[in-house]
């Protein structure tokens, strides 16, 4: 395959289309690439090759050794088979220290299948319309998910060109395999975009998160009350809070009137590591010790950004709008971006806001969308990755 045909907009969807067309089972399937074509672009060919695992398809390297071999990138490539290169054989047979390179090679391809397991979960793709067009409000009579505040420099003027472009900056982590998340990241995906950091929201229409969750203590109750001249006992504080902790956990099954139900449903896990970062954000003394970590698949992370954040004002489908509309304020679909952007531009684009370029002209749009730099750019690739995965639905 070459490396035109590997890094086109078009190759996830036209891989799927070609097994749907052909009956094939994914695991049939085997794609060989050469080191040469994934090394051109090796940061877009991780999440690539990780998107073609997570779909079932086989994925070998061809001639490994002969072109610029990085073994960094080959920890993070998840292939099943390495094929390495003659050339590379004969020199590493005549090098003393060849048979521990082979080694090596040898339990990075074992522990990368072991990882790649772990990927399919409960997962499901986005569907219906934003959250805005749900409550009947227009992008800008309404703080929802701009509550970030964090708007970046505007587009450029066509004097300032070459634009800046910063280059994509995954970590060297980004494996897109699971990671180990706390409540605050939980909060960050699914609360922050529209409470803000500090959780006071940004009322009147969006209420502070803080008060309903000093209510769940009894001991800041009675402290609280103390301060006005009331005693209370602890007999009468500790139903008060028992009834404010279901309130609030009711809130994150269900969501409110004017707040969308927590999207995926959030496990108990979830739950629980959550409400800890809360108490913790509401000042609850001693919360910061209780914070309960959870395990998360890059594809989830992808999937509580998506639903929770974007999904906020991008629909999960319909009309790709053309450049003169973006430029009027029209919201694309979630579903045209994976195809209209590549994962540089979409990464750049949310975490710096560095303009798209629309049309045959290449006019740089930079519209309103907020600039989300409180997410990392290994956050904003599990989204695209999701996105790719998932097709959002209707
Ligand atoms: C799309 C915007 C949006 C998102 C995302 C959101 N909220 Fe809200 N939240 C609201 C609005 C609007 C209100 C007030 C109106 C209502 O209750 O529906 C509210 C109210 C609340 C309240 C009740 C405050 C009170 O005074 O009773 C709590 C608690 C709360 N949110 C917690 C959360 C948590 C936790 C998350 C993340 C899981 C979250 N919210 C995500 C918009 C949002
Ligand atoms: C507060 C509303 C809002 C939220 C939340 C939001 N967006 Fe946007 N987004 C927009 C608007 C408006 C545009 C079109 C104008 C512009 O480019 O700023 C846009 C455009 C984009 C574009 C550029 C598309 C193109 O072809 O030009 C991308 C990519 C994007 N959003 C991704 C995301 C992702 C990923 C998230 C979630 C982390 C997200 N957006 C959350 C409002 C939002």
């Amino acid at each position: 395959m070459s490396a035109v045909e590997f890094q086109s907009k078009d190759f996830l969807s036209g891989v799927r289309a070609a097994l749907i067309a052909t009956g094939m089972e994914p695991q049939d399937l085997e794609l060989e690439l050469t080191e040469t074509v994934l090394m051109q672009d090796a940061e877009s060919a991780v999440v690539t090759l990780l998107a073609l695992k997570a779909m079932g398809v086989r994925v070998a390297i061809d001639d490994f050794g002969t072109g610029y071999s990085s073994f960094t990138y080959l920890r993070r490539f998840p292939v099943d088979t390495l094929k390495v290169g003659q050339s590379f054989v004969q020199e590493i047979t005549a090098d003393p220290e060849g048979s521990t390179l082979v080694g090596a090679m040898i339990s990075i391809g074992k522990s990368l299948k072991q990882r790649v397991v772990a990927a399919a979960q409960v997962v499901t793709p986005v569907e219906g319309e934003s959250w805005l067009t749900h409550l009947h409000r227009s992008f800008d009579d309404t703080s929802m998910g701009k509550s970030s505040r964090v708007y970046g420099p505007p587009a450029p003027m066509p004097g300032e060109w070459p634009l800046r472009n910063p280059a994509l900056q995954l970590s060297n982590k980004f494996t897109g395999q699971s990671t180990t998340l706390h409540g605050s990241d939980l909060y960050r995906f699914k609360c922050q975009g529209c409470h803000g950091a500090s959780g006071a929201g940004d009322p009147p229409e969006i209420n502070s998160v803080i008060d309903p969750v000093r209510a769940t203590s009894a001991k800041m109750y009675i402290e609280r009350m103390k301060k006005v001249g009331m005693d209370v006992t602890s007999k009468e504080a500790v139903p008060l809070a028992k009834q404010a902790n279901a309130m609030l956990l009711d809130r994150l099954h269900k969501g409110g009137t004017d707040m969308p139900s927590p999207n995926p449903n959030l496990t108990d896990a979830e739950v629980r590591s959550l409400f800890a970062y809360l108490r913790q954000l509401a000042g609850i003394p001693g919360a910061e010790r209780q914070q309960v970590p959870v395990v998360e698949p890059a594809l989830r992370v992808g999937e509580h950004i998506v639903k929770s954040t974007c999904h906020i004002c991008h629909a999960s489908v319909g009309h790709n709008p053309s450049p003169q509309e973006l430029a009027e304020g029209q919201i694309p679909p979630l579903s045209s971006l994976t195809s209209r952007l590549s994962l540089n531009e979409f990464v750049t684009k949310v975490t710096v806001g560095t303009p798209v370029l629309e049309g045959s002209f290449a006019i740089p749009v930079r519209g309103h969308m907020p600039v989300f730099t409180y997410l990392t750019p290994d956050e904003v690739a599990d989204a695209y990755l999701y996105l790719s995965l998932y097709p959002p639905r209707n």
